[in-house]
């Protein structure tokens, strides 16, 4: 399973890169007005930091501008994928952006059926939100296990990136699930990391290592 950061920050992302469990990281307009900063500078901070896919959103909603944004972000780095929302105009957009070469992230999926017309037209990545399903009472979990037994069926190549995640539990089911990335907000990965009995088992170990260490010099 394949761990992108979802953040536009660079503390952040240095942080996870260290770590080394970064294999990407996912932006949204959202993140990104979040730290204040021009787009295209901090793309490409994030992208000579991050030795996998970078994705980055158009802002557009008719189809020739979305070609348009997607062409032009995609010229920033070779890490770059674009992220298109996953509406009428962003369908016919990603038809022909794809086409290009251009590596596309169809954000914004709610339904299997959805998932299915972004593999259909070409899309390197689906991003099915998860916890704004359950945010609204529906099992976003479902939808994972739906989109990949589609995925399944017909062979496609897309991967699908488990978005909008709250908690480890989103990822532990994922994980069950068989989907091919998560993208983790920062929280969720200190989260990931963290287990109370690691912390206690630590401080015994230290402890009785001192103890020892006392008894041997006196
Ligand atoms: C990722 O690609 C999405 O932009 C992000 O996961 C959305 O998460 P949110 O629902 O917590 O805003």
């Amino acid at each position: 399973m394949k761990f992108f950061l979802d953040t536009a920050n660079i503390e952040e992302i240095r942080e996870g890169v260290s770590m080394g469990i970064v294999d990407g990281v996912t932006t949204n307009p959202s993140l990104v007005a979040k730290e204040g900063r021009d787009l295209e500078e901090v793309a490409k901070e994030i992208c000579d930091l991050v030795d996998g896919p970078v994705s980055l959103e158009v802002v557009s909603t008719q189809s020739q501008e979305i070609i348009d944004e997607a062409r032009r972000l995609a010229k920033i780095h070779k890490n770059v994928v674009v992220k298109i929302p996953m509406i009428r105009e962003g369908l016919k957009a990603l038809h022909v952006v794809s086409q290009e070469g251009i590596r596309v992230n169809v954000t914004l999926v709610f339904s299997a059926t959805q998932a299915l017309l972004a593999a259909k037209n070409g899309a390197s990545i689906v991003s099915p939100f998860v916890g704004r399903l359950d945010d609204i009472s529906a099992d976003g979990l479902d939808l994972i296990s739906d989109i990949l037994t589609i995925y399944d069926n017909y062979q496609f190549k897309t991967e699908l990136l488990v978005a909008s995640i709250r908690h480890p539990l989103h990822v532990l089911k994922a994980a069950k699930l068989g989907a091919h990335i998560a993208t983790l907000p920062y929280k969720v990965l200190n989260q990931l990391v963290k287990h109370p009995l690691s912390d206690i088992g630590l401080q015994k170990f230290l402890a009785d290592w001192e103890r020892q260490k006392q008894l041997v010099h006196s």
